[in-house]
């Protein structure tokens, strides 16, 4: 992964910031791009009646612990990325009674925003979701980014930044290739 020039390439997205109201609106297809996070992975695994819902949302688990509970599963479909993604999520979002009014209806339950939610909610006001999902670091990069002083203002705490760093270090680095032509705007050559 090279590093953006930054000066340029900074400039320019800064200029192309305005996503126009009709993107917005067709939020979905339009990021359909970007991985699943941990609350659509875990809503899946719901769906398919692969997890008892009541005692997975009620469960506290570290990361490992979660890790070990989704190989178990038979069938869970989901891959290596996926199954980090999923473990770290549901280290950092249950029981989920924890984050009462911060959650999302997801497979008939209400389920805490994951890493992926977080990131379309708050990184693409300044500038384009590009910027942010084509860059492949590591965790320091990632929160050394957010509490720098251009980022340190965003209305999140420390705990979401965590979640937006784990979820973008195993799905971020997506090439451009892979970004839809209308978010590849503002000079975003990398
Ligand atoms: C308040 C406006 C604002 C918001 C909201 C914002 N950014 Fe930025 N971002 C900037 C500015 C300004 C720059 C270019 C200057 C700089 O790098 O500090 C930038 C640049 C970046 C860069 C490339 C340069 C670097 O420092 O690594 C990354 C990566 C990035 N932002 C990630 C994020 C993430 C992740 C979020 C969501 C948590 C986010 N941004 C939300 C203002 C914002």
């Amino acid at each position: 992964m090279t590093r953006p020039p930054r000066i340029a390439a900074v400039a320019a997205m800064l200029l192309s910031v305005c996503l126009p109201p009709a993107l917005l609106a067709q939020e979905d297809d339009v990021f359909a791009f970007i991985p699943d996070g941990g609350r659509t992975l875990l809503g899946k695994l719901i769906d398919g009646g692969k997890v008892d819902s009541a005692e997975v949302v009620a469960t506290r688990r570290s990361e490992d612990e979660w890790l070990g509970f989704l190989r178990g599963l038979s069938g869970s479909g989901l891959d290596d990325t996926q199954m980090a993604t999923l473990a770290a999520y549901l280290a950092s979002s249950m029981p989920a009674a924890e984050h009462a009014g911060k959650t999302i209806e997801t497979a008939g339950r209400q389920l805490p925003r994951d890493g992926r939610d977080l990131t379309l909610e708050y990184c693409q006001s300044c500038h384009i979701i590009t910027v942010v999902i084509t860059q492949d670091r590591s965790r320091e990069a990632w929160l050394g980014t957010m509490n720098k002083p251009s980022h340190v203002e965003i209305d999140t705490t420390q705990a979401e930044r965590k979640e937006i760093a784990d979820y973008l270090i195993l799905n971020g680095g997506i090439s451009i290739e892979d970004v839809p032509e209308e978010l590849r705007a503002g000079g975003a050559t990398y």
